[in-house]
């Protein structure tokens, strides 16, 4: 049976890694991106493949069943891969509910159509999830999130993620829905929306402007190649077992603080700056509310099962990030008009 893959969420960070990966690795597949293109979609990140035979465009909200049907019944979509998201924790302190309705309504609606459309054949169509490590909550100084770790979310963000999860599950086991889950760590590299920690910063340092570290920068978090994340969603849609999740990391741990130091450095030395410059712009902020202190990946069991590692160590993922943006100016310059000179004030200003 020919595949007609509906990846949601394509224009996005991960999304736009994830579809470009799928148009080139599987030229047999049709690929239909559908996103709504929210602040943080862009069609520019995917310039380079845009023309492929074997990829279509539809701008649709998750929001809208209507129109969503409409995809499904024109695509004769025989698979999903669901990225589409509410995707920053700070954004969803701020307003809770925009990630009630895409993150778990959106997700709903996309169940909906999987279970009506596939029905009588669900061993044949396969409904991937894409999640975060951020539904176990918080770790204290030591140990990992395995696959059987109880959910405890903290914040609007990861509870929503946590609710969709669920709702997947819920879907298999009642209704024998097709499906596989991945929760991967924090991920980073090219056409990252800088709202998030490490495309943040670069572009912050670029301009010379302070790095608002949150509290004391002692919180940990488990950093992975955005790559690497795409080849993990290949292998586990393909790969995976049904009804099973799989969590996705690089045991590579990093305190905030570390980091933005390490990140100091290489900009530094990027940009031909003097040594010690870009450190002088760290500044200390008001901590993120309901703040997880540490989140880190067990592996295991993707890489045992499934034959699945990343690709490149994390001083060669941030080099080739920090040059993508370095090259990419023009692209940072006009994510970073507009709104989103609305939201830095109201994120940062005064904090
Ligand atoms: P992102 O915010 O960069 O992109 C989200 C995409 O979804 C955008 O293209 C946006 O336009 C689209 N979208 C948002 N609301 C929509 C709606 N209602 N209808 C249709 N499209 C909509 O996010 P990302 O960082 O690429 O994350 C993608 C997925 O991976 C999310 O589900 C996220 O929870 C998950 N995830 C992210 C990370 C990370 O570190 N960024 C780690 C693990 C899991
Ligand atoms: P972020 O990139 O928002 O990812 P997440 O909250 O999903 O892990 O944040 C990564 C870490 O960096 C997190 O501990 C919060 C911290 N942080 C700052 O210290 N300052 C900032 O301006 C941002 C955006 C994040």
């Amino acid at each position: 049976m020919p595949k007609n893959i509906l990846i949601t969420g394509g224009a996005g960070f991960i999304g736009s890694h994830v579809v470009r990966l799928f148009v080139t690795k599987y030229p047999e597949y049709t690929i239909i991106n559908l996103d709504a293109l929210t602040y943080a979609g862009n069609l520019e990140n995917l310039r380079d493949i845009e023309n492929a035979p074997n990829y279509r465009f539809e701008k649709v909200n998750i929001l809208d069943a209507t129109a969503l049907q409409e995809v499904f019944e024109k695509h004769q979509v025989t698979d999903v891969i669901h990225l589409a998201a509410e995707s920053h924790v700070d954004r969803s302190i701020l307003s809770p509910l925009d990630f009630v309705y895409t993150n778990i309504i959106g997700t709903v609606n996309l169940l909906n159509l999987a279970k009506d459309k596939w029905k009588g054949n669900y061993a044949n169509h396969r409904f991937h999830h894409v999640s975060t490590d951020e539904v176990f909550g918080t770790l204290g100084d030591t140990g990992f999130f395995t696959e059987t770790t109880p959910y405890s979310p903290n914040s609007p963000y990861s509870a929503s993620k946590a609710g969709s999860d669920h709702f997947v599950r819920a879907y298999g086991e009642t209704y024998g829905l097709g499906y596989v889950m991945t929760n991967c760590s924090n991920n980073y590299g090219p056409n990252h929306f800088p709202e998030k920690l490490i495309p943040l910063f670069i572009n912050n340092i670029i301009h010379n402007k302070p790095l608002p570290v949150y509290g004391k920068g002692d919180n940990t978090r488990d950093w992975l190649y955005v790559i690497d994340h795409a080849t993990a969603i290949d292998t586990v849609f393909h790969n995976g077992k049904n009804h099973e999740g799989y969590n996705v990391g690089g045991f590579n741990e990093w305190k905030n603080i570390d980091l933005v130091k390490l990140l100091c450095k290489i900009m530094d030395e990027k940009l031909g700056r003097t040594a010690g410059s870009s450190e002088k712009l760290i500044s200390y902020v008001t901590d993120r509310p309901g703040h997880d202190l540490r989140y880190a990946i067990d592996a295991n069991k993707i890489n045992k099962e499934l034959g699945w590692k990343p690709s490149v160590t994390f001083e060669e993922g941030l080099g080739k990030t920090i040059d993508w943006y370095l090259t990419n100016e023009e692209w940072l310059k006009n994510v970073t008009s507009g709104a989103y000179q609305q939201y830095y004030e109201n994120q940062y200003d005064g904090r």
